[in-house]
């Protein structure tokens, strides 16, 4: 099982949300995060999991990460609750983390949780001003991303977002997890 984080943040304060919202609409970017997770399994918490409509999203497994037990998901058959972060690592599946800042930075900030990959997208333009609710920040997260993990020497640009892939040093990760998100970034916007 391979973890990959895989977030857009905004390059002042590393920023990945307002309230519940992303400050930013790039459909190229939205397009992004669809491809490189459809067809697997989202860690997510329940703000963000709230956050998306209905509750869910086509094409994916989720993970839902809430305090107390008996939370009710919007589809049991491919939703899961747990409360404990340690029981990612019983998941057999990829998971792709894609949670909110206090995920991110538990498990960025665990040896046992971190994970094996970083697809880490950084907004350069403007945060939406109409936005009043509190700024939701991976700054945490990248402290220890710049600290624990190599960047592939390849970074991709498009309207407005740099990506660069990450990999945690010393780990063994999955060549083929790597070359299906690089292949992805090497052809969007194509
Ligand atoms: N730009 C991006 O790439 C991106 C990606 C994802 C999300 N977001 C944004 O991030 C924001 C949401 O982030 P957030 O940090 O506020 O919330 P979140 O992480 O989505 O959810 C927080 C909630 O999850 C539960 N939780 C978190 N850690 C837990 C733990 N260790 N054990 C048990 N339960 C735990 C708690 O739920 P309860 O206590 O309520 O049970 C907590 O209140 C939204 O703005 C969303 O749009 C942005």
């Amino acid at each position: 099982m391979t973890k990959i984080a895989v977030w857009c943040r905004h390059q002042k304060d590393s920023i990945i949300g307002i309230g519940p919202e992303i400050p930013w609409r790039i459909p190229s970017d939205t397009r992004r995060f669809r491809n490189l997770t459809q067809g697997h399994t989202l860690v997510v918490g329940k703000n963000t999991y709230e956050s998306f409509p209905n509750r869910t999203l086509p094409n994916r497994k989720m993970v839902v990460v809430v305090a107390e037990p008996g939370y009710e998901v919007s589809d049991k058959d491919n939703h899961v609750v747990i409360t404990d972060l340690n029981k990612l690592n019983d998941f057999t599946e990829d998971l792709y983390i894609s949670s909110g800042a206090s995920i991110y930075d538990a498990c960025f900030s665990s040896p046992a949780l971190m994970p094996d990959i970083a697809v880490d997208s950084v907004y350069c333009g403007n945060l939406n001003p109409n936005l009043s609710g509190r700024p939701v920040t991976v700054s945490r997260s990248v402290e220890v991303l710049e600290r624990s993990y190599e960047a592939l020497p390849k970074q991709y640009e498009l309207d407005n977002v740099k990506t660069t892939v990450w990999v945690k040093k010393g780990a063994s990760v999955n060549r083929s997890v790597i070359d299906s998100i690089c292949n992805y970034l090497e052809t969007e916007g194509k």
